[in-house]
């Protein structure tokens, strides 16, 4: 896909995130890897309004070159890319289940959601750790981040909400999608007992989808 149409396709799926309601305000951050780059959205844009020659476009080393002044959180984008070779886009989000989940202390801090759907492991994977609580905009964040991505394609930050890399930017949407849905499932079926997806079951899905 060239950079025109990845501009177009990233503020589209921007724009229907933002009008179901996955990120209000100016929340949120999306990027996307180009042959010789990164495309990130403006620090304080909201997600609904963007504007596709406003992007902020980075080199390879995420240096600013131009559009608008990037999001703030672009350590927090490095990390992933950095961690994970096969990533193409990463998507952070505010979503509400999502983070609902990142601030209840007593959750399995290595894998706070269990295997509950199909949908869930295919397009997030076997674990999705918590990341400490950061500032947003703090570059401290980026170690720890960074440490979490490479055994996960999406992490939890700590009471501020998901970072979800996929191989290409739709991929990352959906991964974040399915994420939020599976976070309110976890939530709905918290203090029942639940059927979870079996280990070979699990196994099954990742050898067949990746
Ligand atoms: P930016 O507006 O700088 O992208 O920050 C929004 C956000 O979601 C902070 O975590």
């Amino acid at each position: 896909m060239n950079e025109a149409a990845t501009r177009e396709l990233l503020v589209t799926l921007a724009a229907s995130l933002f009008a179901r309601g996955f990120s209000v305000g100016s929340a949120g951050n999306i990027s996307v890897r180009l042959a010789d780059g990164f495309l990130i959205t403006p620090t304080n844009s909201s997600l609904g309004r963007l504007d596709p020659a406003r992007l902020a476009r980075l080199d390879a080393a995420f240096r600013p070159i131009d559009g608008d002044p990037p999001s703030k959180e672009v350590f927090m984008h490095r990390a992933f890319y950095a961690a994970r070779a096969e990533a193409g886009a990463v998507v952070h989000l505010h979503s509400t289940m999502a983070t609902a989940v990142a601030c209840l202390p007593d959750v399995d801090a290595a894998n706070p959601i269990p295997p509950l759907t199909p949908y869930f492991v295919m397009r997030v994977g076997r674990t999705m750790p918590v990341v400490p609580y950061y500032r947003p905009g703090d570059p401290a964040m980026e170690p720890a981040i960074h440490a979490a991505a490479t055994g996960a394609r999406a992490v939890l930050l700590a009471n501020h909400g998901p970072v979800v890399s996929g191989k290409t930017l739709t991929d990352a949407v959906y991964a974040a999608e399915e994420l939020e849905e599976a976070a309110k499932l976890y939530l709905l079926l918290r203090r029942e007992t639940s059927r979870l997806l079996t280990p070979p079951q699990v196994d099954d899905l990742l050898r067949a989808f990746g």
